[in-house]
């Protein structure tokens, strides 16, 4: 899904670096933990307002955290965001067309952004010749069934959000058991092999490696 009216686009993109993108923190810590790079080069594919940059490269020197998105506002508010940190990069890119020579990156991820791409199967193959031999991809997306906030995945502010606030958003966004086996056949036509299907706090995750 994506949204093509540019005012709406605008909005959405306000309401997301305003709401989700702050109470999202600790899931954005968490996912950085499990990416677990001390030492490489990391791609995160349509980055948004670009916090798991700012986690998975913050305080690691030997890391390189390149962030791409396609809306020019969310690199303005993920280039804001990320501060001072030279070792995490924002790019104006589309996934369909990856500005990087094969190889690059050790690791890759999509957190929320696989239910927006308009060609999957161009994104895959793009994610794919960019990883190195070897290299991993992990692409989160919201359980749209799921009915609980785990404990640690969401940080509040005087009570806000209240779980349905949070539960709604996965249930507009989130990909079904459908959804998520179709893009299983995808990733493995592209050549992504070990596809490992789990969860994580209240994401599904689906792990890739090259
Ligand atoms: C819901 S936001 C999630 C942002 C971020 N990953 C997060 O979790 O905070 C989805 C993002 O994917 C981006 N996106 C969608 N399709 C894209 C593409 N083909 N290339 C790059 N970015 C894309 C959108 O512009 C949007 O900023």
């Amino acid at each position: 899904m994506s949204h093509s009216n540019p005012l709406f686009r605008r909005i959405s993109d306000l309401m997301y670096q305003l709401g989700p993108a702050r109470y999202y923190q600790p899931a954005y810590a968490q996912i950085a933990q499990a990416i677990g790079l001390d030492d490489g080069v990391f791609l995160d594919v349509g980055c948004g307002p670009g916090w798991l940059c700012v986690h998975v490269g913050g305080g690691k020197p030997h890391v390189d955290a390149i962030g791409l998105d396609t809306s020019e506002q969310m690199v303005t508010y993920a280039r804001r965001n990320k501060g001072p940190r030279l070792n995490v990069t924002i790019r104006k890119m589309d996934a369909m067309d990856i500005k990087f020579p094969e190889g690059t990156f050790d690791v890759a991820a999509a957190v929320q952004s696989a239910h927006h791409w308009e060609d999957t199967t161009r994104v895959l193959s793009e994610v794919h010749r960019v990883l190195k031999p070897g290299g991993r991809f992990l692409i989160y997306e919201a359980e749209s069934g799921r009915s609980d906030v785990p404990t640690g995945w969401v940080e509040r502010k005087r009570g806000w959000p209240p779980d349905s606030v949070v539960i709604n958003g996965w249930k507009r966004f989130g990909m079904d058991d459908a959804e998520w086996a179709e893009l299983e056949v995808k990733v493995r036509g592209v050549g992504f092999s070990n596809v490992v299907r789990d969860v994580h706090g209240f994401y599904r995750r689906m792990t890739l490696t090259k």
